[in-house]
Formats: structure tokens, sequence, C-alpha cells
């Protein structure tokens, strides 16, 4: 398969260029900037692209890497940070700009392979306090702006290209063009990667791997899971057996919905295990957040081992896990380190004849498309994000039964609405929380003393940032309306204003 490496030296778009480099039907993956040259020799990459940094290269502690890459016979495009290093370690002179460049800026670029089919003039994306003040010898400059007298260069017979701007973000008009003509005109890639091959290949590759063997898989309902469990079941069908376990701190009628799916649509073997009573005794009394993380995560793998200890056969372990989960990120000071809640450790005693992760190479679209043309329903394919905690992390104070029971009524009102309305689409992720606040309010004569609920609506391209959702007043007043008449226990809606950052997407 040919491959594109982006070596990461800890830019918040790395993850951005590699999906858009796989956009282009080139398969892209993501090694920091601390692997070895010998792997990168290794793996018959097509071409490299340096990511951007936080750093200044001047800074002896930003992330470098050794010369002998740039000898290497790779087609490599430096973006950003990954521009300045090209230069520096070719002895160029890096230097602080005198004036910044922030936003959207005009570049005039000369003719240039990287450039094909791109106007004389064009608006790009720059972010940069440093900037190439001399290239070095046998670069060529193809591109400048009012302020940078370097927006890009490259040396043809090195087949080195740099641009200081940011190709992968929207905001630069030709971006995608960019992209493509470093993949097509100087890669020379054949654009092979494509969604049909993926799922024919990894089906086979699962069949061979699998053999007769059984297959127990954790599902959770989510995009993922679910995925990994229809490609599973195409590739070995009844040999994979489905463990969902329902803490009962699902969405109301998620549980239901889940097993119904898997169940009677896809025929799969599932075993639900209903457990909400034991999240519940063990969530007694607890209203620290972290500490109701920990308990509902060790509580669900504790349910998850003793049902694997009860297959009668041993066989292969598999889970949902994605791309963007196996990632090391490029370790730079200011490089974001996602958790990686798919990576477990397993107990001594659960054995396995190993593990099984069909998605490990997908981005979360990618595996959307493949969920799409595996016929999955749309509304598991284009499901929101839901944490794993669950309603646990969306009731601020004590879990109770009764406290579960109203939110999941109140938010099945408001996915009812936006459902209705067509504005599902159009957000990122909406929900409500049971803060543990009480008002008064009256209702007919009387006086009420109730449950204040919280909605929450947000729109992001990534979840580390968001902005809060411009939701219709009308649409807000309806939900209104019905959440106070249809849930006793609540008199008082508020809608959450606070974009991420200063405020989280979650509660807790
Ligand atoms: P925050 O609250 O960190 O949320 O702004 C960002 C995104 O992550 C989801 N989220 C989680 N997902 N386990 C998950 O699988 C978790 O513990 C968890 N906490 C937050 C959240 O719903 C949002 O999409």
């Amino acid at each position: 398969m040919e491959k594109i490496l982006v070596l990461d030296f800890g830019g918040q778009y790395n993850q951005l260029i590699a999906r858009r480099v796989r956009d282009n039907n080139v398969y892209a993956e993501i090694l920091p900037y601390t692997t070895d040259i010998e792997v990168i020799k290794n793996n018959n990459y097509k071409g490299i692209i340096f990511t951007g940094g936080p750093n200044s290269v001047f800074d002896m502690s930003s992330p470098h890497y050794s010369k002998d890459i740039l000898d290497l016979g790779i087609p490599i495009l430096g973006i950003c940070y990954g521009c300045q290093l090209i230069c520096w370690m070719e002895n160029g002179e890096v230097s602080t700009a005198p004036i910044s460049e922030y936003g959207k800026i005009k570049i005039t670029s000369k003719k240039s392979e990287l450039f094909k089919d791109i106007p004389k003039e064009s608006i790009v994306w720059m972010s940069h306090t440093d900037y190439i003040s001399k290239p070095p010898k046998g670069y060529k400059v193809v591109a400048t702006t009012e302020n940078c007298p370097v927006a890009a260069m490259e040396n043809t017979n090195k087949n080195i290209y740099a641009v200081q701007f940011h190709p992968e973000v929207t905001h630069t008009e030709y971006g995608n063009q960019l992209l493509k003509n470093f993949l097509y005109n100087i890669c020379k890639c054949d654009g092979t990667w494509i969604m049909d091959n993926f799922i024919e290949n990894t089906i086979n590759k699962l069949k061979k791997e699998i053999g007769n063997k059984k297959v127990i898989l954790g599902l959770s309902g989510g995009v993922d899971s679910s995925v990994a469990a229809a490609l599973i079941s195409k590739a070995v069908g009844k040999q994979l057996t489905c463990v969902f376990v329902d803490h009962g701190l699902m969405r109301k009628d998620e549980g239901d919905f889940v097993e119904k799916t898997f169940k009677s649509l896809f025929k799969m073997n599932f075993i639900r295990v209903n457990c909400e009573d034991v999240f519940l005794k063990k969530l007694h009394g607890i209203i620290d957040p972290e500490e109701k993380r920990k308990i509902i995560g060790t509580e669900f793998f504790k349910v998850f081992w003793n049902e694997i200890r009860n297959q009668k056969e041993k066989g292969y372990f598999a889970q949902g896990t994605i791309y963007p989960d196996c990632i090391e990120s490029g370790k730079g000071k200011a490089a974001v380190i996602k958790t990686h809640h798919n990576k477990v450790n397993i107990p001594e005693d659960v054995e396995f004849l190993g593990i099984i992760e069909p998605l490990k190479d997908l981005f979360k679209d990618e595996v959307r498309k493949v969920g799409e043309k595996l016929n999955l329903p749309k509304e598991l394919v284009w499901r929101q994000p839901f944490p794993g905690p669950g309603l646990g992390i969306r009731i601020i104070g004590e879990i109770t039964k009764e406290r579960i029971r109203l939110l999941q009524d109140a938010d099945a009102i408001l996915r009812d609405e936006m459902q209705k309305n067509g504005y599902e689409k159009n957000l990122s992720q909406f929900f409500c929380a049971l803060p543990n606040v009480k008002t008064v309010g009256v209702m007919g004569d009387h006086r009420t003393y109730d449950n204040l609920l919280i909605i929450r609506a947000i729109t992001t391209d990534d979840f580390m940032t968001a902005d809060w959702a411009k939701i219709p007043y009308d649409i807000l007043q309806t939900v209104s309306n019905r959440i106070t008449n249809e849930c006793p226990g609540i008199n008082r809606v508020v809608y959450d204003i606070t974009s991420k950052p200063p405020a989280t997407v979650e509660y807790e």
C-alpha cells in the first residue's frame, strides 16, 4: 500500500494533515519526530510531510530531526515550522519576523509543480512569528506575501518543498490543490486508498486471521464499536459474540435500540448485561466527578471481563479502537495528547488468542464511511459522541435512579424536537444536564421548589475547542415548554452559552 508519512513536530493540525491526504485517496500515517530514521527508511514512504510545531527552530530544546532525512530521496513537504526546519537544516536563515502574520493572507506564487492549477494570487492561512529571511543554497522562492519574503520555496533537484502557510486548513483557498499536487505530481501517488478496498481487504484479512476461532467484542453502541462489529460479523458471522454492558447510564431507550439493532438486524450473537443496580450501588453517595468516572470505568470492565471468563472457549478480543486513539502525539511541550480510552489493561487471568482492532488505521469520518457502506442504520453511523461514563457525568451531584430517569426524559424531549426541526445535523453535540440545583417556581396557583435543567449544544470540528450553538429561540421555547410540562420535577430550563474554552463540553 502506498503511504505518506506525516512527521509530527507537535503542531495542532497534524491529524488534519493526515486526513486531508487521505481525502485524496492516499493513506497517511503520523509518527512522532522521535521516530528512528531506520524505521522511515524501511517503510517505503512515497512522500514525507513535516508538520507545523509550536516552537522556534533556534531553541535547541524544540523538536529537530537528523539532516539525513533530506537525503533519502523521498519527496518532502515542510509546513510552517516544518518549512523553517528545512531551511535551518539546509543552512538558510530563519529569524523572528518583523511583522508576524496570523490569519488569511494574500500570496503571490510563481510557476512551480506545487502551485500547478492554482491562480497566481490566492488566499492562505498563516500563523507564524518566525520566518525564512534567506532561503538555503539551491532553494528557489516560489511564493511571497507582503510581509513574508519566503512564503514557499523548493529544491526540485532534491524534491524538497516547503510552505510557510497551512495548506491543510480550509481557510487556505487552494490548500487541497496544493496537497494534491504534492501527492500526485511530486510523490507520484496512484490514489488507491478507497473505502471499498479497505472493506474488502479487511474482511479477507480478518477471515484469515480468525480462522474458525471465536471472537468477543465489547459493544458500546457507539459508532466505532458498532462498525467494528459489523466488519467482523461480515468476515466470520456467528463466530462473533458482542457483549454489551448496559450500566443504566445510557440515554432513554438507548440500550433497547442497541440490542434491537444488533440482535434482529444483524442477527449477531449478542449478550446484554444489565447492571444498573450494581453501578447505582457503587455510585451511592459519590459526588466527586473524578471518583464517579473512575468507578464507572472500573465497574464497566469488571462486568465485561467476568462475562468473558464465563465463555467456554478461548477466543480473540476485538475492540473499536480508531487511529486517533493510537497516535503517539509529537511529545513536544505544547503537543496535545489524547487519553487513550480504548487502550485498556487486560487482567492476567483473562486470556485471549489475540487482540483484533480492524479500525485502528481509520479516522472517525472514515469509520462513518465504512459504516455507511456496510449499511448500518443512519442513526448509528451519524451518532453524536457519547461519553463512556454516560449520563453519570451529566448528573451533577449524587446519581440516583430517579435523577437518571428525570434526565433521560428531558433529554429525549430535546432530541425529539431537534430531530423534528431538522436541526440535529447542524450540531456536533447536544444534550441535557441535571445540576444539583432547585429553584422556586409557580404552577397554577402553587409554589413549586423543583429541579433546574441545563441544555447544552455545541458546534465544533475537533472537540478541542467548541462554540455554543445558536439554536433558534422558537425551538428552545418549545423544548422548554415541553420539558416543564412533561417532566414533573423540573420547573426551570436554562441554556448554556459558554464556549470551550473556558468551559468543557461535558459538565464533569
Ligand atoms: P470535554 O468535556 O472534554 O468533551 O470538552 C470533549 C468530547 O469528549 C467527550 N467525552 C468523553 N468521551 N469518555 C469518552 O468516550 C469520556 O470520559 C469523555 N468525557 C468527555 C465529550 O462528550 C465531547 O464529545
